[in-house]
C-alpha cells in the first residue's frame, strides 16, 4: 500500500473556529492541513493569507501544512508563507512569469515545493521542472470554490502523472484536490493519488460542537484506501 496522506481542506471549516477545527480534524486521524489562499484575482474568491498560517501554529498545531496558492503573482508573497509556517507551497504555473524561479524560491525559503495543474492545464511544465518539485497537486474541480463535483477527466492525468512520476524514481507526493468524497476516494488512489484533499467532505460531517466529529469520515476514507489496489 502507498503511503496515503489525508489533507483536510479548511476552506470548508468553520473560519470562527479555526484552530480548535484544525486541531480536531487532525486528532481524528487526518494528516495535513491543506490551506487554501486565493485573491479575488487569479480565482474568484478571497480567502486567508500568511497571518492565519502563523496563528496556526502559534496555536500549538504541529501537523504539516501545505499552502495551495491560487494567487497570481505568487513570488511576493512565498516568504512570507514560509515564516509563517508553511511546510508544503504550491502554486499554478498561470501564476508565475517564471515557474522555475519560483519553484526554487519556495526551496530557497525552506519550504518544499509544489506545481498544480488545472483540469484543462497540461502536465508538459512538469517535465522540466521534475528536479525541483517535491509535489504535483491536480486540480479534479476548477479552483475557487469547495464543494463541487469531481471532474472524471481527472483520472486519466493521474495515471499520466503516476507514471512521470514513477519514471523519474525521485519522491514527489502526487495530490488531488476537488470533489474528493468516501465514495470515489478508492478509485481516485488506484489512478495514483497519494495525497487526498477534502474539504466539503470531511467537514461537513457529524454534529457541531463535537471534538470528535471528523473520526468517523477521516476512519472511512482510510478503510476505503486500505482497498485500493496498485
Ligand atoms: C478549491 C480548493 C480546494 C477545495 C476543495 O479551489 O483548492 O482545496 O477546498 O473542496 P472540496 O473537497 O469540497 O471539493
Ligand atoms: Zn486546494
Amino acid at each position: 500500500m502507498r503511503d496515503y496522506k489525508i489533507a483536510p481542506s479548511i476552506l470548508s471549516a468553520d473560519f470562527a473556529r479555526l484552530g480548535e477545527e484544525v486541531t480536531n480534524v487532525i486528532a481524528s486521524g487526518a494528516d495535513i492541513v491543506h490551506f487554501d489562499v486565493m485573491d479575488n484575482h487569479y480565482v474568484p474568491n478571497l480567502t486567508i493569507g500568511p497571518l492565519v498560517c502563523e496563528a496556526l501554529r502559534k496555536h500549538g498545531v504541529k501537523a504539516e501544512i501545505d499552502v495551495h496558492l491560487m494567487v497570481k503573482p505568487v513570488d511576493r508573497i512565498i516568504p512570507d508563507f514560509a515564516k509563517a509556517g508553511a511546510t508544503y507551497i504550491t502554486f499554478h504555473p498561470e501564476g508565475s512569469e517564471h515557474v522555475d524561479r519560483s519553484l526554487q524560491l519556495v526551496r530557497d525559503s525552506g519550504c518544499k515545493s509544489g506545481l498544480v495543474f488545472n483540469p484543462a492545464t497540461p502536465l508538459d511544465y512538469l517535465k522540466y521542472v521534475l528536479d525541483k518539485v517535491d509535489m504535483v497537486l491536480l486540480m479534479s474541480v476548477n479552483p475557487g470554490f469547495g464543494g463541487q463535483s469531481f471532474i472524471k477527466s481527472s483520472l486519466d492525468k493521474l495515471r499520466e502523472a503516476r507514471k512521470l512520476i514513477d519514471a523519474s524514481g525521485r519522491k514527489i507526493r502526487l495530490e488531488i484536490d476537488g470533489g474528493v468524497k468516501v465514495d470515489n476516494i478508492r478509485e481516485i488512489a488506484e489512478a495514483g493519488a497519494d495525497t487526498f484533499v477534502a474539504g466539503s467532505a470531511i467537514f461537513s460531517a457529524g454534529k457541531a460542537g463535537d471534538a470528535n466529529r471528523y473520526n468517523t469520515v477521516v476512519k472511512a476514507m482510510r478503510d476505503e484506501l486500505a482497498k485500493a489496489k496498485v
